[in-house]
């Protein structure tokens, strides 16, 4: 079962595992301002089972955990500026779903492994890069410290009753079927959208330092997790193979698609009060123990990601 399975990543996941053979099970909420799109499932529709129910209603999860092998737990919140605007809801989303969904597996299905996807945003303003897992976790916004809350209920859950569980602190991912309309999941998405129409984007800052993820590698991290123990009640970094400045990132992107441009400016006000500065991943711990690593490089990644706009935009916008 993948919660969030009509979004990006969870789509990305249940196409990986229906290729191998899996029976997939989809919940989502399909709410307009998150990334879930029915056309993400598009040739596979009739492969895996289709449940738009919301993770908030408990009683749903109950249900749907029960004869259950493996929960991909990817539904969530991903806007930051939504999250200040309206922390509620993210609460609701990020944290307090997370405890319910958890509750339902104790009770009904104690056997189901879980694999949650956390975020990078939890380590706030690096001390030091790369930044490993043990760097301190001290969140900017609102949304990162329910994000915390989520994935150390999953490893509180792992530790105390056994509910089998891997965190992965996910770096920005990005790919084929991400949310381009606007930038409530990325700004990438927003500059790949605008590179597609050719029409200008902006970089704020532009020299901060970033890596990226492209979701093949992603979803591969996460189906490692899910068929090896030693990843029970474990927290991994996922990463990218290369850090970039967001300038030569747009000058990339621009040259690789060759078309649209971008102007420079500083930050608005209330996103630079969020901003994390330079981030990489150091992800050594994803490499050693479950044999992880990305594949597939920046701008590779990013000719796939832009061919596959060029075709289906319309269902994106
Ligand atoms: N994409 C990234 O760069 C990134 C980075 C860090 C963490 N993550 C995490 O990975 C997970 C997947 O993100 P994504 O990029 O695929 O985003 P996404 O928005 O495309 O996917 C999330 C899905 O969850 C669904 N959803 C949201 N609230 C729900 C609810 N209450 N009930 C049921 N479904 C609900 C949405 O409809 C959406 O389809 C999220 O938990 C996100 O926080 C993503």
């Amino acid at each position: 079962m993948i919660t969030g399975g009509l979004g990006f990543i969870g789509s990305n996941l249940a196409r990986r595992l229906v290729a191998a053979g899996v029976e997939v099970t989809l919940v989502d909420s399909l709410v307009p301002e998150y990334g879930g799109n029915m056309f993400n499932i598009a040739g596979i529709e009739d492969q895996v089972v289709v449940n738009i129910s919301d993770i908030r209603d408990r009683y749903s999860m109950a249900y749907l955990v029960r004869d259950k092998d493996l929960l991909f737990n990817l539904a969530g919140q991903t806007s930051h500026m939504d999250a200040m605007a309206d922390p509620y809801t993210d609460l609701e989303i990020n944290c307090r779903a997370q405890l319910s969904i958890l509750e339902a597996c104790r009770e009904a299905n104690p056997e189901i492994k879980t694999i949650f996807a956390s975020t990078r945003q939890l380590y706030g303003q690096p001390e030091y890069l790369p930044v490993d897992e043990n760097h301190p976790l001290q969140p900017v916004d609102v949304n990162a410290i329910n994000k915390l809350a989520g994935e150390q209920y999953h490893i509180l859950y792992n530790n105390v009753y056994g509910i089998r569980t891997t965190v992965f602190r996910l770096t920005n991912t990005y790919g084929p079927r991400m949310r381009v309309k606007d930038a409530r999941q990325t700004f990438l998405g927003v500059w790949i959208r605008c590179v597609t129409e050719n029409v200008p984007f902006e970089v704020w800052g532009g020299t901060q330092l970033r890596d990226f993820t492209y979701v093949d590698d992603a979803v591969e991290a996460m189906v490692l997790a899910a068929t090896c123990n030693a990843s029970d009640g474990k927290i991994f970094n996922l990463g990218g193979d290369c850090s970039i400045d967001l300038r030569s990132l747009a000058d990339l992107l621009t040259e690789l698609s060759g078309s649209g441009r971008y102007e420079v400016r500083e930050y608005p006000k209330e996103r630079k009060a969020i901003e994390i500065g330079d981030y990489y991943a150091d992800f050594s711990l994803a490499e050693s123990s479950l044999g992880w690593t990305p594949s597939i490089p920046l701008a590779k990644g990013l000719k796939k990601t832009l061919s596959f706009y060029r075709e289906f935009l319309p269902h994106y916008i």
